[in-house]
């Protein structure tokens, strides 16, 4: 039915954006197609400055949440980027094949070199790395919060590219959006939910304790309508509220918002805060069982770098034949 792939920087614990946007569907399509793939992609996370510690750390932590969420290593292939050397290879590859105008307006360098004043070399070509991760296994589905759509279309279009060079070889790939696109900051509706954000309020992490939820929650900048409603334009942030709401208690926006008829948003907050509450308790538990044993994640992630290899190699044999490296 086709190859499923998807990726995760390790620069922190998942966050509720990641998990409603991405994570979640990444469980659901373990069930819907038999070739799926998810990959911590350390080589990207380093376009950030990384502390050598802390990113080991957060590799095997980001193992650890992403099974506490679902994935199961025996349905899908779970692995860490940089242990399959192909990713980079194929990367330089579709480098050669991208014009720097193309990367200049991408999210990822617009966003991330303007805090720097000047970002290096990796940060710009990071699109082009995301391109490679998908291609290298032949990918035709991509799930990813919508954040991500920019990258997937350049993804799509060095397909289109280098097919048109070296003949019909890479399927395009599309995107697979979840119901949650865009989980907003609770501190400021109008951008993302980040893991880099600076305000300490603005982002549920899946290792948040109750306390730290409610507190987030309630703290959540409205608006002054006291009233409950979904209307992302003209209220972004109780519409927030609602679109989380909906999401982790599997219900529709309309039905959220009639079980808040006659509820302030300051009452409405608790009912929230209790609902992302009991979706991620069991979540954070399992975190804290798995992470214990870190030399059970790392032989996980060995095995799944393993079967990684045996997919790419035989892919990248044929880009060099193609390429006329052999
Ligand atoms: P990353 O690590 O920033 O985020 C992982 C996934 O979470 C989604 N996401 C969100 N969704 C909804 N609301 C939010 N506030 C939110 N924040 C993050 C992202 O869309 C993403 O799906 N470049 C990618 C990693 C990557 C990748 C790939 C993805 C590398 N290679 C190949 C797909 C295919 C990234 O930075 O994700």
């Amino acid at each position: 039915k086709g190859q499923v792939f998807s990726g995760i920087q390790p620069t922190g614990v998942p966050h509720l954006g990641n998990y409603l946007g991405a994570l979640e569907s990444w469980v659901a399509l373990q069930n819907e197609y038999s070739a799926v793939m998810y990959s911590i992609v350390d080589l990207h996370s380093i376009t950030q400055p990384q502390d050598p510690h802390m990113l080991r750390d957060n590799i095997l932590d980001m193992a650890a949440s992403l099974l506490a969420c679902g994935i199961d290593p025996t349905r899908s292939i779970l692995f860490q980027q940089s242990q399959v050397s192909e990713h980079a290879e194929l990367s330089w590859i579709l480098g050669c094949l991208t014009s720097m105008p193309r990367l200049r307006h991408l999210p990822q360098w617009k966003m991330k070199s303007k805090q720097k004043n000047e970002g290096s070399v990796g940060l710009y070509t990071y699109p082009v790395l995301q391109a490679a991760d998908i291609l290298l296994y032949k990918s035709t589905h991509v799930p990813v919060g919508e954040d991500q759509i920019q990258h997937l279309e350049l993804a799509q279009d060095l397909a289109r590219i280098f097919n048109n060079q070296y003949g019909e070889f890479f399927p395009e790939p599309c995107a697979l959006l979840s119901g949650t696109r865009k989980v907003k900051s609770l501190r400021d509706p109008s951008s993302k939910m980040s893991k880099s954000d600076p305000q300490k309020l603005a982002t549920v992490f899946l290792t948040d304790t109750p306390d730290d939820i409610v507190l987030k929650i309630r703290r959540a900048v409205t608006d002054f309508t006291s009233e409950v409603t979904y209307e992302p334009e003209s209220r972004p942030g109780v519409s927030n509220l609602v679109s989380m709401h909906a999401a982790v208690s599997e219900q529709s926006m309309e039905e959220v918002v009639r079980l808040a008829e006659g509820m302030d948003t300051g009452q409405y907050k608790n009912v929230v805060a209790e609902a992302i509450v009991q979706k991620l308790q069991p979540i954070r538990l399992e975190i804290q069982r798995l992470r214990a044993d870190r030399g059970h994640l790392e032989s996980l992630l060995a095995k799944g770098a393993e079967k990684a290899r045996s997919l790419a190699a035989p892919v990248m044999t044929e880009v060099r034949k193609l390429v006329g490296f052999c």
